[in-house]
């Protein structure tokens, strides 16, 4: 059965608006794991934009099922790993003004640095995933660094899917065509012994082509799914105030 890790960071994006204690990422990765998710994700970034240190910490704490930590190949992100030790970590590309991760890592150009810290992640004994984009050259050179899985990147799906226009025939095209590169890259990912994951912009709305692709058996999803939460919960958080006030 295809797993699904729930990506919490926008929880802390919440709380971190006003640099106060609530929305508690924990509390969500508590509540994603009774809804039945597989695994919590979550991305330490270097500029701790959402998530905290301390966070990891406690996710580490408290997670049953399955923690998947994204950090850029830095030796800062290393040590924390190695000193937090999650289940996975899945190595991915940071720009510090970037307003989400924008691609998958280049593991051809950047060889020797990913290895580096690939290496030193497994010595401390954790997974190692590498989020790339669903290009040939980018397998290959994954599969020489003994790595689990790599994730393939859908940003570049997902920005067709969601562009103004898409149910057009061209661009119908174009999104089948961008599945039929993500399939092609799945397929040789196993082939080359790794497990295959997915994610980046996925909704919703354009999910199933993705979760189709049968070698494709994990996904980690997070802006899509906090936002619906946002909207879903807002009714009852009105009407619980409205009750707070009233019986005041
Ligand atoms: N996978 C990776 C490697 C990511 O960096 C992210 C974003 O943090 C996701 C999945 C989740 O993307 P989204 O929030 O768009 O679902």
């Amino acid at each position: 059965m295809k797993r699904l890790n729930v990506n919490i960071d926008h929880i802390a994006t919440i709380r971190q608006a006003r640099r106060t204690n609530e929305p508690n990422p924990v509390s969500a990765a508590v509540i994603c794991e009774l809804a039945g998710a597989d695994g919590i994700t979550t991305h330490l970034r270097s500029d701790r934009r959402h998530i905290q240190d301390y966070d990891l910490i406690a996710l580490k704490q408290v997670v049953v099922t399955h923690l998947n930590v994204e950090m850029a190949a830095t030796e800062e992100m290393v040590e924390i790993a190695s000193r937090v030790k999650p289940d996975v970590v899945t190595l991915v590309p940071e720009r510090p003004q970037e307003v989400t991760t924008e691609g998958g890592l280049d593991v051809v150009a950047n060889f020797k640095e990913v290895k580096k810290a690939v290496d030193a992640l497994r010595t401390n004994g954790i997974f190692v995933s590498l989020f790339i984009d669903p290009d040939l050259k980018q397998i290959k050179a994954s599969a020489k660094l003994n790595i689990f899985q790599v994730e393939l990147c859908t940003a570049s799906y997902a920005h067709l899917c969601e562009e103004p226009g898409s149910a057009t025939v061209r661009k119908i095209k174009e999104i089948n065509a961008e599945v039929e590169r993500i399939k092609k890259a799945a397929r040789t990912a196993t082939q080359a012994k790794l497990n295959v994951a997915a994610g980046h912009g996925l909704t919703y709305r354009n999910v199933a082509p993705i979760a189709r692709i049968p070698e494709i058996e994990e996904f980690n999803i997070g802006h899509n799914i906090i936002a619906r939460a946002a909207l879903v919960g807002l009714d009852r958080a009105v009407r619980e105030m409205l009750t707070a006030i009233r019986i005041a």
